[in-house]
């Protein structure tokens, strides 16, 4: 919940993808920040402020002078108690005034007056987007320290096809938690592994379980929010992948196992959240198995426990485990914390298997016990994030 209670202008600006900003405030609301929109002159005749402002649950702001009282706030006061400011959707022509340090309306001028981050998500036509001046115009914003989301590729409201999309707005968002993270975890290379294995019994049958992989992308996201660079080594999953990290897939636990081994030197702080399989099938059939015989006995035998390995090779790495437990839940994370030479051990049930949310407890080398209450898996990740960069100080 980074943007819980945070102060967000809004602008929006006269492009056709200005109706993805009401899907933007919407989202921002329900995330509990306090969002003020901020319209130009030509975004009205886009989408209607009082559609804006219904959703953003703030009035509109789209008059540099607005006269002072009746709960306005000025424009000085919008850029200075703000905690972000997104512009979403931004034009070539707003970009061009914003990188030429004009500021003739409400929007332009609070931008020029705030010290907050200012996050731009470009939204116009593709010759716009490569139009030399508008290159310049980006770079420089970006070399000021402005950030931005986007634009995408795909095809435009135009009738072009090309890169000038507004950014989805999950992107948009990601962006604007990651504006907003703390960068605690800047310079480190966490090595973060998610996912259920597949242990195959013949080419179309495997023993697996229910893991989603929705607790390890979480981590692997959030860890990079926080500054860090990410490899993200996972099992199957339908989740789609997290852009700015390093991703290799892999199946079976021998798999993740030479992954893990590949990745594991050059990392300073490991989170092994991934299922792996404790047994594989002996013999893999290299055919279909067929239903000849009255009952199959499938011989299984031990994988390779990837974390006990890290736990023997340990140098200066940071290693975090997970438990899960059906019972004991304490003594059984603690146990693997000594058995596996971790520094954090985080315990949960399978109740957080396949599930949006995660009910953990997070057990630390010097033995200190934090239970969290159930939590939605992209905080449960914040916490055990915070956790892990307040010990590695
Ligand atoms: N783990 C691993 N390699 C394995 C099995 C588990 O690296 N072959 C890791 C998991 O990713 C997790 C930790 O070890 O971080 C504990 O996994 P868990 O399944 O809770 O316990 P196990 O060690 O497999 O022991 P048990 O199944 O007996 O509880």
């Amino acid at each position: 919940m980074i943007l819980k209670d945070k102060k967000i202008v809004l602008g929006v600006t006269g492009a056709i993808s200005a109706y993805k900003a009401l899907e933007l405030a919407r989202l921002l609301v329900k995330q509990e920040a306090s969002v003020r929109p901020v319209m130009t002159r030509s975004a009205i005749e886009f989408i209607t402020p009082l559609s804006l402002s219904t959703l953003a649950g703030n009035p509109v702001y789209t008059d540099l002078f607005e006269p002072a009282g009746n709960g306005a706030i000025g424009h000085i006061e919008l850029a200075q108690r703000s905690d972000l400011i997104m512009i979403a959707p931004a034009t070539a022509n707003f970009i061009g005034k914003v990188a030429s340090g004009i500021a003739d309306d409400l929007l332009t001028t609070v931008i020029s007056a705030a010290s907050a981050p200012v996050l731009i998500a470009p939204s116009m036509n593709t010759k716009m987007w490569e139009n030399p001046i508008t290159r310049a115009n980006v770079e420089r914003l970006k070399k000021l320290g402005y950030l931005f989301a986007g634009p995408e590729e795909g095809p435009l409201a135009c009738g072009y096809e090309g890169v000038g999309r507004l950014a989805a707005v999950d992107v948009i968002l990601d962006a604007a938690q990651e504006a907003l993270s703390p960068r605690d975890l800047a310079g480190e290379k966490v090595l973060v592994t998610a996912g259920p294995t597949r242990e195959a019994i013949d080419p179309v049958r495997f023993v697996s379980n229910a893991s989603s992989g929705k607790m390890g992308y979480a981590l692997a996201k959030a860890a990079r929010r926080r500054g860090a660079e990410v490899v993200l080594i996972s099992g199957p999953s339908y989740l789609p992948r997290p852009s700015g990290i390093a991703f290799v897939p892999v199946t079976s636990a021998e798999e993740m196992h030479e992954a893990c081994v590949r990745y594991y030197p050059q990392s300073t702080l490991v989170i092994m959240s991934a299922a792996v399989a404790d047994y594989r099938p002996k013999k893999s059939y290299p055919a279909k198995v067929k239903k000849d015989a009255v009952e199959l006995t499938i011989e299984m035998v031990r994988t390779n426990d990837v974390l006990k390995y890290m736990g023997r090779k340990k140098k200066d790495h940071f290693l975090v485990g997970f438990a899960l437990e059906t019972e004991d839940l304490e003594e059984n994370a603690r146990k693997k914390l000594i058995d596996k030479n971790l520094d954090l051990v985080v315990g949960n049930t399978p109740a957080g298997l396949d599930s949006e949310s995660n009910q953990v407890t997070i057990i630390t080398r010097d033995n200190t016990i934090e239970v969290l209450p159930p939590l939605g898996k992209d905080e449960v990740a914040d916490r055990i994030l915070d956790k892990v960069a307040r010990l590695k100080e």
